[in-house]
């Protein structure tokens, strides 16, 4: 069993560098933050350890720099924020191991926090050689007596200051990743029922994994998003110009048969929100609604239709548990929303447990106006959540183990 943050910090911890790797990576527009969720989500843990005297040294990544520093991939915009959430100055380092790490956490006193520049600006973070990962590792290691995983965004992902850093200090689990793991538990390890997924995304290839496991656990699985055309033509439906993995289809009719099997009940759109064209900044969308066995050769489908928005809110209101990661259509452009908003209004109303699972899912939700509050969990990892339903190890979490 992984150490505890209250362990750690009953332990002692002040006077102690304590190195956090945290999920920052938050959607930007130029400098501007757009949904600062995961920020919050990362300052409990960074100030429970600020407040037990600990030198608190951030890391965490943005975006995917290919292993060199890009000036619009910087933390810089995160340094400013986390300060104001802390209610404290965070000092920013410009690099991540370099000489202003080193100087910028020989600066800090007890009870202060510092974030690193993004860390895959370093190629050692992300490379899939072992020994060079452990060496940059190493490095990172070097700033910090000790080492707390949150990142719950990343624990999927085998990389430096995710696994091989936990080798090398004694680590304890944060406090975010604990959290998340008890609502991914409650969602596998006998879930209340009936229990409902949709699942939604342009890809039906990312969720292949979860989709296979599923069809053993839930009730009932909706599927919307980009990801419902290949569910249409494995079923024998034109999809016009929809998106369509033809590759997937047979894969897809085996689901489809083995939920038919085993009475999972799969539910798919009936109606569907068409355009000629994908929505893009001069032009004004055209949204038609078609029936999902008659899209027209020319349309592509960008949203479920209002019959199916109403049908998947009935069936997600009448579970007991239900899990939603991706969105429905082209949520940002308002004429494609209407699907996504009445998957997330049905999850408010859920008595039960509601999960709202990770990235593209939490910042739709929240750009359609929910508040956090009226779900029963919003996940701050979308992969990382997807891989724990999977039933996949996780590398940043078994290295806590040992
Ligand atoms: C995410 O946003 O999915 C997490 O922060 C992990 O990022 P990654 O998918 O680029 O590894
Ligand atoms: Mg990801």
């Amino acid at each position: 069993m992984a150490k505890t943050l209250d362990q750690l910090i009953g332990e002692g911890v002040a006077g102690r560098r304590v190195l956090v790797r945290s999920d920052l990576n938050v959607p930007l527009d130029g400098t501007t933050i757009t949904d600062d969720g995961r920020i919050r989500a990362s300052v409990p843990t960074i100030k429970a350890l600020a407040d037990a005297g600990a030198r608190v040294v951030v890391t965490a990544h943005l975006g995917r720099p290919k292993g060199a520093p890009e000036e619009r991939y910087s933390l810089a915009p995160v340094a400013t924020r986390l300060g104001e959430l802390l209610g404290a100055d965070v000092a920013f380092a410009t690099d991540t191991v370099g000489e202003s790490a080193r100087e910028t956490v020989a600066g800090l006193a007890d009870g202060q926090v510092a974030l690193l520049e993004n860390v895959r600006f370093n190629a050692g973070e992300t490379s899939k050689d072992d020994a060079e990962r452990k060496a940059f590792a190493g490095q990172l290691a070097g700033l910090a007596d000790v080492f707390v995983s949150d990142g719950f965004g990343v624990v999927h992902r085998k990389q430096a200051s995710v696994y091989d850093v936990a080798q090398l200090l004694p680590h304890a689990m944060g406090g975010l990743v604990a959290a998340e793991l008890d609502v991914m538990k409650r969602l596998t390890e006998s879930p209340e029922r009936p229990y409902a997924v949709a699942l939604g995304g342009s890809k039906v290839s990312d969720k292949l994994g979860v989709i296979d496991n599923l069809l053993g656990k839930a009730d009932t699985l909706l599927i919307g998003g980009g990801m419902v055309f290949t569910f249409l033509a494995a079923q024998g439906h034109q999809v016009g110009q929809s998106l369509l993995e033809e590759d997937q289809l047979e894969t897809v009719q085996g689901y489809l048969q083995r939920a038919a099997d085993t009475g999972v009940e799969i539910v798919l759109p009936t109606d569907i929100v068409v355009d000629t064209a994908f929505p893009s900044g001069d032009r004004t969308p055209q949204p038609q609604v078609v029936a999902a066995d008659a899209i027209p050769a020319d349309a592509l489908g960008l949203d479920i239709g209002p019959a199916s928005g109403e049908a998947f809110a009935a069936a997600l209101k009448g579970a007991r548990t239900v899990f939603w990661n991706g969105p429905m259509g082209v949520f940002e452009v308002p004429a494609f929303a209407a699907g996504t908003r009445a998957v997330a209004q049905a999850l408010t109303t859920v008595d039960g447990l509601s999960v709202v699972g990770g990235g593209d899912s939490a910042a739709a939700v929240r750009a359609l106006g929910f508040a956090d509050d009226q779900f029963g969990h919003i996940s701050t990892g979308g992969g990382a959540s997807l891989e724990y339903l999977e039933g996949k190890e996780l590398p940043g979490i078994t290295v806590l183990d040992n």
